[in-house]
């Protein structure tokens, strides 16, 4: 049997004459960019989020890139974010010129630890006589960028408590996360509205995909969304009049009405997620995987939420991860490696100084994380055939 990492087919085919309808509807007016559909998905993001304000852009990496703008890091500030996440989260603090400051995972959830987080801003910090707070070699830290990976929440109870103690907002990556929720502060928030401002992706791949690059950014603060329409076109406000450096970040229409097909069945294809995660724990458990392998959490199943994980990735860990990728390869099971090196790891933050084994968490993440196939119409016979090959390979040894 063949089991794909993803496969979109069936859900594109389930809304194919409602995509076309709108698309062809765009066409006919040839109004691209940033038109009625753009503010209609905006309305329909914030109005899901239950956040005020939604901003469309071009993709989630642009979204942290806005957002980064429109708070005018750059050279000499520093920002904190997990050490365990897509490139982009730690690529757009650099380029915007600030220090990426890469913080320890959490190895149940691998999200980013509150301890690891509060212990680097409470030991390596100080605060400067001008009320800034400064890092070991004097950059100025000016936000945390929580990562809820794998469609899973962050300790937002936590992370907050510690922004507001250091005087640090947070902005949230919620790129994998869109719809997840998150018991906070006596009551449910969706990932992206616990902090100043939230990100998401609708890369095709993400669990509300487009046709292409599409992203959004929620936040609370009017100004600031005012502020971020402006940096998502080059900081102009009037026209060709520009008042801080931004950039072409621009949603299509195209794109937005797509997603705005997409988004009433959300909720739907996170509870077929969960479950998929389910029967995938049925299975493990009924072939006596379950001490073998690290199955995913779920911390907050209990706690009266919806959403309490949305699966965007089911991740499974394994010290002996290449091996059981090879096998499940051989058996025409699709997996992937999210992500094979930690952040501090990349060449490219090299310069940063940091050794190997700096973040042991991060590290043996990356050396241990295998994504098994998950999307909503995963059949259970695909998932008993994912589940068998894996017992396969475990009773076998762990040789092949
Ligand atoms: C955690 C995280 N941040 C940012 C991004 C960037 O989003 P995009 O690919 O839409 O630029 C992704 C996409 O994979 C992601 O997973």
């Amino acid at each position: 049997m063949r089991v794909p990492l993803l496969d979109l087919r069936e859900q594109y085919a389930a809304l194919a004459a409602p995509i076309r309808a709108q698309i062809d509807e765009v066409l006919a007016t040839q109004n691209f960019i940033l038109g009625p559909k753009v503010d209609a998905l905006e309305e329909a993001v914030a109005g899901y989020c239950r956040s005020p304000h939604a901003i469309g852009v071009s993709s989630g990496t642009d979204a942290l890139l806005a957002v980064f703008m429109a708070l005018g890091f750059g050279p000499g500030d520093a920002v904190l974010t997990s050490d365990y996440s897509f490139f982009a989260t730690g690529g757009c603090i650099a380029r915007v010129g600030a220090t990426p400051v890469f913080v320890d995972i959490d190895p149940v959830t691998c999200n980013i630890s509150p301890t690891a987080l509060e212990r680097y801003l409470g030991e390596s910090c100080h605060r400067h006589e001008d009320g800034s707070l400064r890092g070991p070699n004097g950059e100025t830290l000016r936000a945390i960028v929580p990562v809820h990976l794998y469609g899973l929440c962050c300790e937002m109870e936590a992370i907050c408590r510690i922004g507001e103690q250091f005087r640090l907002p947070i902005i949230e990556d919620a790129a994998q996360a869109l719809g997840a929720e998150y018991p906070f502060r006596g009551a449910s928030a969706k990932a992206g509205t616990m902090g100043a401002a939230g990100t998401f992706s609708f890369y095709p791949s993400k669990n509300l995909g487009a046709a292409g690059d599409a992203g959004m950014i929620v936040c609370q603060d009017k100004a600031f969304a005012e502020r971020l329409r402006h940096c998502r076109q080059h900081g102009m406000e009037p026209r060709y009049y520009h008042h801080f450096i931004g950039g072409n970040f621009r949603l299509d229409e195209i794109q937005a009405a797509i997603l705005q097909v997409k988004l009433p069945h959300l909720d739907e294809w996170s509870a077929a997620r969960r479950r998929a995660a389910d029967i995938y724990r049925e299975e493990f458990t009924r072939l006596n995987l379950t001490d073998s392998i690290t199955l995913p959490v779920e911390p907050f199943r209990d706690r009266g939420l919806t959403n309490h994980h949305i699966y965007h990735q089911y991740v499974i860990r394994t010290p002996q991860r290449e091996a059981l990728r090879e096998h499940l390869t051989r058996r025409e099971i699709g997996t992937a490696i999210y992500y094979p090196l930690a952040l501090h790891e990349q060449e490219c933050f090299r310069y940063l100084g940091h050794g190997a084994g700096e973040f042991p968490e991060a590290g043996r993440a990356a050396r241990e994380t295998l994504a098994l196939p998950m999307y909503p119409e995963l059949a259970r016979e695909a998932q008993r055939y994912v589940a068998e090959a894996i017992a396969e390979f475990l009773n076998q040894g762990a040789t092949t």
